[in-house]
């Protein structure tokens, strides 16, 4: 099974040919970054636009990397949400008009189980059930999947999403755009006990996120210590170093928190760290450290659970990409499907 797959939910225009689930023969992605950085974060209309203008190039270029001609594919699969309806458009109109040229199967596939995907691609044998925390400048949510193709929503952001407190404390502090990537780096020589946040309680017992206490928070310390924006080329005070890090370290326990409760409860054999700030070193590891390893100092009687393996994929895996909306759409494309020319794409698209 050869798919070419398609995405162009958010701020990239991607497409990438897999071969059997896994294999990934290309994976192209146009980044409009360096289009949204003046305005602080991704401006819609100008999305669409830049996605028009690079779908068809990328598209070519992922054959032409792969060595593969349009009619060697069994099928297509594309996004058709949650995303900016403008920027989906883009992408699943190309892949229905492709689709109907070519006589070729299409599948619409939801963005967050090709999130979940990626981590399959260089990973094949992850066990189910699993749990699946989607952190991206979009999503918070903790996924739990009993069996391919099964989901079950068991904790969501009920405000921010964990990349957009990133990207919007970097915006305030004038460190730069996309803000995640930044935080990442600064936040290691910051001291994360520097600044106090307290983490939510979500009252009701339930397994949801709330970030945008964090945010208030961080304008409080930024007032009350009289820190100043920082400046392209200027040196980046410790004070901003030290609230960088205890900002980004308040929103990975929360993260931690909540999974441990999920993985309690539903008892996963796996844990998957999906979505772009899943790029994040700290998180990553944080999460290494908690599940897959026994902390023999912890183990009092209410806190005693298996080990379970964490898998995260490739950063290119990991920030959005046609790779793994091609390797959610292979089972989906293993059965005969009808030419759905009426397929629309819907931004708030639900997976479960
Ligand atoms: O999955 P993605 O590419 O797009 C969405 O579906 O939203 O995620 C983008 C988000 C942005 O908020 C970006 O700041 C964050 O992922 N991000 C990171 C890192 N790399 C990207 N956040 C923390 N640490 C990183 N290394
Ligand atoms: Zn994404």
């Amino acid at each position: 099974m050869l798919i070419l797959g398609i995405e162009s939910s958010c701020d990239e225009t991607a497409a990438a040919l897999v071969e059997g689930g896994h294999s990934v023969l290309s994976n192209v992605v146009a980044s409009q970054i360096d289009t949204h950085r003046s305005f602080g974060g991704v401006v819609p209309e100008l999305a669409s636009r830049e996605h028009l203008r690079n779908i068809g190039f990328v598209v070519s270029q992922a054959f032409l990397e792969a060595g593969k001609k349009y009619r060697d594919i069994n099928g297509i699969a594309v996004t058709n949400g949650p995303g900016l309806i403008g920027s989906l458009l883009v992408g699943l109109s190309f892949a229905k008009a492709m689709a109907f040229s070519l006589e070729k199967p299409l599948t619409p596939v939801n963005h967050i189980e090709g999130h979940i995907y990626s981590a399959f691609i260089e990973h094949p044998d992850i066990s189910y059930p699993l749990l699946a925390l989607a952190v991206s400048g979009g999503h918070t949510s903790l996924i739990y999947s009993p069996a391919p193709g099964e989901y079950r929503a068991v904790g969501r952001t009920r405000d921010d999403a964990a990349g957009e407190a990133l990207d919007k404390l970097s915006k305030f502090l004038g460190l730069g755009y996309p803000g995640g990537p930044v935080i990442d780096k600064l936040a290691s020589k910051g001291d994360p006990r520097g600044f106090t946040f307290s983490i939510p309680k979500i009252s009701d017992g339930s397994l949801d996120f709330s970030f945008s206490g964090f945010k208030t928070a961080a304008l409080r310390h930024i007032e009350q210590s009289g820190i100043k924006p920082g400046r392209p080329g200027r040196k980046i005070s410790q004070k901003i170093l030290d609230l960088v890090a205890s900002y980004q370290s308040a929103i990975i326990e929360t993260l931690r928190l909540q999974t441990e409760r999920a993985a309690t409860a539903y008892h996963p054999r796996s844990i998957l760290l999906v979505g772009g700030v899943a790029c994040n070193s700290a998180l990553r590891r944080t999460f290494k450290e908690s599940f897959e390893y026994q902390n023999p100092s912890r183990r009092d009687r209410s806190t005693v659970r298996q080990a379970i393996p964490v898998y995260y994929p490739a950063p290119v895996f990991t920030t959005d990409n046609a790779a793994m909306i091609a390797a959610a759409g292979t089972p989906k494309l293993r059965e005969p499907l009808p030419l759905q020319l009426d397929l629309n794409a819907y931004a708030d698209l639900r997976l479960c």
